[in-house]
């Protein structure tokens, strides 16, 4: 490995969405960890005050939490202005939650599974981009949005159509957005990964493990990292280092790229 970064984020508040679990955590964790003041945001609200305390704890920023549900629009507009009241003004937004609906096939999914996909992977996403980039325009903060989205939004086949549809939207709308916010001094970009440690994809592997008797789901996550060409796992780590570069001035020139993070998994 060759060369070595280190971020400063002090004087800078993030708001994570999604982030008292897996990859938002990790992303959530080395904004808190690098000085910035972050704002911790999942529906369980014992989670949430849970992980903004530990987090307070890593840097010299300010941690709070905030339990909102962003499928809704409502929750979105009370989670921002709390951010902004408590530790703002914003400079980044990470937009991470999402939920992964189990539908076999796009013929037989619900409506409602649509609808909740959507709502929560991408309406949330943009309408919490839109909010924030007003925020930031009239405060005239050259600020970052960083979307977090996913391989499977880059694939034709395969299963989980409803949400690979989701998010193959996040990567349109972050071209057609980040556009839109350069002309302002915002920039947008994406991280985009495959299988990467998190409770869901855990919850994914003990499902398969199940059904394989003598199998962990230790094992089965081992199988699907040595299936990447670099032969391993995400970790959460590795997307947090992505989101703090492309948040950082080592990016001031990017805008609109989706940055593989996926071991390889891009090429596959
Ligand atoms: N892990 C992977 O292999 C992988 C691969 C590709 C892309 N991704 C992407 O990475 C991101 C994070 O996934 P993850 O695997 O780290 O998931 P995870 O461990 O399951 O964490 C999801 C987080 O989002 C929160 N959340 C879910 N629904 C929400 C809602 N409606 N409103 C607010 N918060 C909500 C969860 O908390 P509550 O349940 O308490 O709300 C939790 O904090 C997602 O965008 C996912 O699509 C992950």
């Amino acid at each position: 490995m060759s060369g070595r970064a280190t971020y400063e984020y002090g004087g800078e508040t993030a708001i994570v969405t999604g982030s008292t679990s897996g990859i938002g955590y990790g992303i959530a964790s080395a904004l808190a960890d690098a000085n910035a003041d972050v704002v911790v945001n999942a529906r369980t609200a014992s989670d949430v005050e849970e992980t903004a305390a530990d987090l307070d704890a890593l840097g010299d920023g300010t941690v709070i939490g905030v339990a909102a549900d962003l499928s809704r629009r409502d929750e979105i507009d009370r989670l921002i202005d709390r951010a902004v009241s408590e530790v703002g003004p914003i400079s980044i937004l990470v937009n991470n939650a999402a939920v992964w609906p189990e539908e076999e096939s796009m013929i037989d999914a619900s409506l409602d599974d649509w609808e909740r996909t959507m709502n929560v992977n991408v309406r949330a996403q943009y309408y919490a981009s839109k909010q924030i980039a007003r925020h930031m325009i009239t405060r005239d903060i050259a600020g970052s949005i960083v979307n977090v989205t996913s391989q499977t939004g880059d694939r034709r086949t395969g299963g989980r159509g409803l949400y690979g549809a989701s998010k193959t939207a996040v990567n349109g709308f972050t071209w057609r957005m980040a556009y839109d916010l350069a002309r302002e001094g915002i920039r947008m970009n994406a991280v985009s990964t495959d299988v990467t440690d998190s409770r869901q994809l855990r919850r994914e592997a003990g499902r398969i493990a199940a059904d394989r008797p003598g199998q962990t789901t230790d094992d089965v996550l081992e199988e699907w990292g040595a299936k990447r060409p670099l032969g391993r796992l995400g970790r959460p780590e590795d997307i947090a280092d992505a989101v703090l570069f492309l948040c950082s001035d080592a990016a001031s020139y990017v805008a609109g790229s989706i940055l593989r993070v996926s071991g390889g998994g891009n090429l596959q």
